[in-house]
């Protein structure tokens, strides 16, 4: 089976799904779904940690009140990070956890939560320091040979951390997740992002608006007269910037609101040279050597 590529301009980010309260409504988010396909967007990331599993929840409950959606989708997963925000006093400790036996509980609530056979990508969300890498291994190549998960990846991980993993498995990892955007430059200058088109993974770049802060200060203003003498927008320039880089990393965004993404849409497949390295100066502050 082909291992699926983000032949999309950018992929949708799912971790701020719960927070807008009409979404919490099946039919509306099931209407917001369709409408994202229509427009070519068939990729969604999920983590089990978005709204301490809401996220996905919400998405599943979408999908059984149209179950058609599914078939025309393609989902990207995450977990290992267990615990996340402890409340004060629960004596719970925020950790990482790759062990196959988290791992599988895992993939099995996803796919439960999400309401699909198939989880497209599932990668570990942070890097577990206490991996047992041949176990863990052992137990991603057994979810992709059960048709649990397309395939296996990483997100936040060092080049060495991640070849550990792969030495220790049979299927290759495919996607690998960065922050990545105009204002976090630095996989670009510390050698992280050539490592992984070294190992041919499919990068993925999340907060590629930064959060929001992109749209603010000296990056805003050259997005906006970037997208001016490109007839596009800046949230569309900023993606740009990103998918010219070597193996055209896929934005992972974040806005849910409809407005916002069709303008995200309305960009050049990538930027010359010198709009590219306007955009780097700007958020540098000094242009390069
Ligand atoms: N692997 C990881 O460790 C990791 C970590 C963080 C995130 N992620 C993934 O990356 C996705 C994106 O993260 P992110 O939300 O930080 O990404 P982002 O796209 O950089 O930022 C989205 C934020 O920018 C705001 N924004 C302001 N002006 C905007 C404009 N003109 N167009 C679009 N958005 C604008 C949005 O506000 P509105 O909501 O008001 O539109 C939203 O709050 C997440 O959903 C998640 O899937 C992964």
């Amino acid at each position: 089976m082909p291992v699926p590529t983000f032949d999309v301009p950018f992929v949708l980010g799912m971790m701020r799904l719960h927070e807008t309260a009409e979404m919490h409504q099946p039919n509306h988010l099931a209407d917001w779904i369709e409408a994202r396909l229509e427009q070519g967007l068939h990729w969604f990331d999920h983590a089990d940690i978005y709204g301490n599993g809401a996220g996905e929840t919400l998405f599943g409950q979408a999908l059984r009140a149209r179950p058609a959606l599914a078939n025309r989708l393609s989902v990207v997963t995450k977990a290992s990070i267990a615990n996340d925000n402890p409340s004060p006093g629960s004596g719970k400790v925020k950790h990482y956890n790759a062990s196959p036996a988290y791992l599988n509980r895992a993939i099995d609530d996803a796919l439960n939560r999400l309401s699909v056979e198939r989880i497209d990508h599932f990668l570990i969300h942070r890097p577990d320091l206490l991996m047992d890498a041949e176990a863990t291994g052992r137990a991603l190549d057994e979810a992709i040979e059960a048709g649990k998960i397309g395939a296996a990846g990483v997100s936040n991980h060092l080049a060495s951390q991640w070849r550990r993993l792969q030495n220790a498995m049979h299927h290759p990892l495919r996607a690998n997740q960065i922050e990545l955007s105009i204002a976090h430059s630095a996989p670009l200058f510390d050698g992280s992002f050539d490592d992984l088109c070294a190992d041919s993974h499919a990068p993925m770049a999340w907060s590629p608006l930064a959060g929001g802060r992109l749209m603010q200060g000296e990056i805003a203003h050259t997005l906006k007269r970037l997208a001016n003498e490109h007839d596009s927008t800046p949230g569309a320039m900023a993606l740009a910037w990103l998918r010219s880089l070597p193996n055209r990393p896929a934005p992972v965004v974040g806005s849910v609101k409809p407005e916002r993404i069709t303008d995200m849409l309305k960009g050049p497949e990538s930027l010359p040279r010198e709009a590219w390295y306007a955009l780097l100066e700007a958020a540098r502050g000094h242009c390069v050597a």
